[in-house]
């Protein structure tokens, strides 16, 4: 039986060998060699013109989450594609202009904007600020003041509703840092519609991520629009909502997941029932556009026995896909050529491992896998928050990632080259 693949479109098994689109993926891997992140554009693009297509009755702006994956080939694409883009910093925006994106259909995001990192957001005139503290406002403010321009923002507010996700990814409950309390929103919208460099444009959350079911966000947005009420009641207009992030996606077989169309209906129609119909809705998604369109492709390099553990020591690790460890998140892993029943190599149950010195350097455990020294893997659902969330530890380089389009693939990041890992740092005789 072929193993499952979350994305079984754009990824295939085509007799017996796994494909991205029209290229098998085992040619990418010995002309680039391995670990290599890999990524289906056409997944890319059907998922973002989901979101697109359900929001398409109604005032929208679909603003890509680019924290997911920030390559600039990736942000282009999805720019021609008419996204918008959420950023959480100065370095994010800068990407977005590198792409040609559109900076006044940037939202920044996140609960420490530097002084610079507002002045050069408001130079280039972005959409909206998600304002996260009173002190943001008012840096906000003095920011806006010296450039004599207004600030659009929008305040992020936590509504305390459990997105019943993993903790480090949960953002909505009181005892997290992110928004400011929606008990005392009205009193700082009251404050901010005071001030002369700030244009109120919206209401904006975000309570996390891998929400799997709708219902946390139909919860959310029933806060928001009490919220809305009492704001129209100060004689406070809104221009949007922001309900955040995206759907969860798939990692396991029998995951049951919403389709995007399911949540725009159901919160536009609570928008609707409540009069406020005619806003545009928001969501900064980016697990959802990028996740299961990407693979990141390794080489077995040892099999080895321990004592009570079978280990598959491979040549990716904790630096270049840190969420198995991090989240203790399950990711399919998968050969890239499937063994038939009646060859002699046997299916054993390995724990796979990197070459770090380190315990948590894991990718999976207890995997059931035919295979042997010098075989590919393939870790799914690795579009998002994989090569983001890289790092050089242990002097690793960084994967190149490359981009598939039907029969054709391009080189969107290129394998690090190691003199650049030390080129800015200085040697000194003391
Ligand atoms: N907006 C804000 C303000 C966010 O903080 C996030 C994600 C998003 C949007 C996008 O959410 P999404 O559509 O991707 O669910 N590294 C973790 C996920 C961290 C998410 C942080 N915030 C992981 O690998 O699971």
């Amino acid at each position: 039986m072929l193993p499952f693949l979350p994305d079984d479109k754009n990824f295939s098994y085509r007799d017996n060998e796994l494909w991205c689109e029209r290229v098998p993926l085992k040619q990418i891997a010995e002309e680039f060699g391995t670990p290599v992140y890999v990524y289906s554009y056409n997944s890319i693009k059907e998922a973002f013109l989901a979101y697109q297509q359900a929001l398409k009755p109604y005032p929208h702006l679909m603003c890509y989450a680019m924290k997911a994956n920030s390559n600039i080939a990736i942000i282009h694409l999805l720019a021609k594609l008419g996204a918008g883009f959420d950023i959480v910093s100065g370095g994010e925006l800068r990407r977005v202009i590198e792409a040609s994106g559109d900076p006044k259909k940037v939202l920044f995001s996140g609960v420490g904007k530097t002084y610079d990192e507002i002045a050069y957001a408001l130079e280039n005139d972005i959409k909206c600020f998600n304002v996260e503290s009173e002190p943001e406002l008012e840096r906000i403010i003095e920011v806006a003041k010296a450039q004599n321009k207004v600030a659009r923002i929008s305040l992020r507010v936590n509504p305390n509703v459990d997105a019943k996700t993993h903790p480090y990814i949960s953002t909505g409950l009181k005892q997290n840092k992110f928004g400011i309390a929606i008990e005392d929103a009205p009193r700082v919208y009251e404050k901010a519609s005071k001030s002369d460099f700030l244009k109120i444009t919206g209401i904006d959350c975000h309570i996390g991520s891998q929400i799997t079911d709708i219902s946390p966000f139909l919860d959310a947005c029933d806060k928001l629009l009490d919220l809305a009420d009492v704001l129209k009641s100060k004689g406070i207009e809104l221009d949007h909502i922001d309900f955040g992030g995206g759907l969860g996606i798939v990692y396991e077989e029998g995951q049951e997941l919403h389709h995007a169309s399911e949540l725009v209906e159901a919160l536009h129609q609570k928008m609707e029932h409540r009069g406020y119909g005619h806003l545009e809705m928001i969501f900064e998604a980016g697990r959802s556009i990028v996740g299961n369109s990407g693979v990141l492709v390794t080489e077995i390099q040892y099999l080895k026995e321990g004592e009570t553990k079978n280990f598959c020591i491979v040549d990716t690790a904790m630096n270049d896909m840190i969420r198995p460890t991090l989240y203790q998140a399950w990711m399919q892993i998968v050969p890239l050529h499937v063994y038939p029943e009646n060859c002699p190599i046997k299916e054993e149950t390995f724990d796979v491992v990197g070459p770090i010195c380190e315990t948590g350097d894991w990718l999976g455990k207890d995997r059931k896998l035919k295979v042997q020294p010098g075989d590919l893997l393939a870790v799914m659902s690795a579009g998002a928050y994989g090569m983001t969330m890289s790092s050089h530890y242990n002097t690793r380089l960084k994967p190149p990632e490359i981009l598939v389009d039907g029969a054709e693939y391009y080189v969107i990041r290129e394998r690090e080259k190691i003199e650049k890992l030390f080129s800015s740092e200085h040697i000194v005789e003391l």
